[in-house]
């Protein structure tokens, strides 16, 4: 009877192209749900809590790849309350018990880790300056309050790698399996990358591969430390959050993507424009990102919107190695179980994505019941 029912689970999970095993560089995981970076802002002062703890570890599995939310370089880094970073000892030893309770239950966990550039103002800034970016083109005044950005000399900016550098052998320290650049979503790797964005006239701006330099030097400095396979890169070319267009959005794609191989890093992971807008899912074909998975060649992540029937759809038909997962994951803290048995999903409270309560809509999603044998 046992033997029976473990080749029924055996079998369910053959058939689920999400539930495949998959070698990810030195890395055995044993299905290909990942859980996607999310900001949660329930670091206070900027140090990751011990709520943590529990969130992350109710979301690890064995052979599970995990992804942190987004998590400062630097003091400058910072552009939203409560974010976590990992430039200071304090922060570092406040991750060690989050690393380990996601390693117990055996999971592989990165830390995304990100410099918001112009996404700021001056409250998070030290000694109230302004933010810095690639620009001094102000972000348009929204619900949120962005201060003018200065502008980086050329000479700053091998200082702003430095500090990705640094925060990636903090990373280590704190027990870490890699890092992820986070090189999405308007924030500064992005900046550099858009020509909406980036004016600038000298080797940091103007052609392609100019706008690229930034985001490859940073890949460079951060693989010399850490290891070029326990590095990550995560890119929008085709969005255009915070006023982070480009022109060319498959050029930009293609050219990271190619630079990116040739560096040699773990994996490229790229945020479809999918995500629901006043109601109305803004689609790009999958396709759209064919030939960046064909350039790069390595393994390939997606996000963005996706359900459990396009994510298997999308392994199945070779589009992608593995598919991350932000709300649905953020919500269910048993994805892969639910997925497992098809079981319906809790939703997800969006109220609650940012506030700074330590449990509610953070640690109080329920489990599935455990199933009578
Ligand atoms: C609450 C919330 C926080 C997010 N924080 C981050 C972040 O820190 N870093 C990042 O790269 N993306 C972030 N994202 C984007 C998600 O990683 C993901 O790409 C997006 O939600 C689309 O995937 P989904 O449709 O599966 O949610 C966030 C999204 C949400 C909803």
């Amino acid at each position: 009877m046992e033997m029976e029912k473990n080749k029924v689970t055996w079998e369910t999970k053959q058939s689920i192209p999400l539930l495949k095993p998959y070698k990810m560089g030195n890395f055995n995981l044993s299905h290909r749900i990942v859980l996607a970076p999310l900001t949660r802002q329930r670091s206070y002062g900027n140090v990751p809590q011990p709520h943590a703890v529990l969130y992350y570890s109710q979301r690890a599995t064995p052979g599970g790849f995990l992804i942190t939310e987004a998590t400062g370089v630097s003091d400058t880094a910072q552009g939203y309350e409560n974010t976590p970073g990992i430039w200071t000892k304090e922060q570092v030893e406040a991750w060690k018990p989050i690393v380990d309770a996601v390693h117990a239950k055996g999971g592989i966990f990165f830390c995304q880790i990100w410099h918001v550039g112009r996404v700021s103002n001056r409250g998070f800034q030290p000694n109230g300056e302004a933010p810095i970016s690639c620009t001094d083109k102000p972000l348009k005044p929204t619900k949120a309050l962005f201060s003018p950005p200065r502008r980086l000399s050329t000479e700053e900016i091998p200082g702003v790698v430095n500090d990705f550098r640094l925060a990636a052998r903090n990373a280590m320290e704190a027990g870490f399996d890699g890092v992820e650049l986070h090189g999405a979503h308007g924030y500064m790797i992005d900046q550099f990358l858009k020509d909406s964005v980036n004016d600038r006239i000298d080797q940091y701006g103007g052609s392609l591969q100019n706008r690229c330099r930034f985001a490859l030097e940073v890949v460079v400095a951060v693989a010399k430390e850490i290891g070029k396979d326990r590095v990550g890169v995560r890119l929008s070319p085709f969005a255009d959050l915070m006023e982070s267009g480009d022109s060319n959005p498959e050029a930009l794609g293609l050219y990271m993507a190619e630079s990116l191989r040739k560096c040699g890093v773990l994996y490229c992971h790229v945020i479809e424009p999918r995500l629901k807008r006043g109601g109305e899912i803004k689609e790009c074909p999958h396709e759209t990102l064919a030939p960046m998975r064909k350039a790069f060649q390595e393994t390939f992540i997606v996000a963005g919107g996706y359900t459990r029937e396009d994510g298997n759809e999308a392994v199945a038909k070779g589009q992608t190695d593995l598919v991350a997962f932000g709300r649905w994951f953020l919500a269910n803290p048993d994805l892969p179980k639910r997925f497992q048995v098809n079981a319906p999903l809790n939703k997800y409270d969006r109220p609650t994505f940012y506030t700074s309560d330590p449990v509610v809509g953070y640690t109080d999603y329920p489990f599935l019941e455990p199933t009578v044998s």
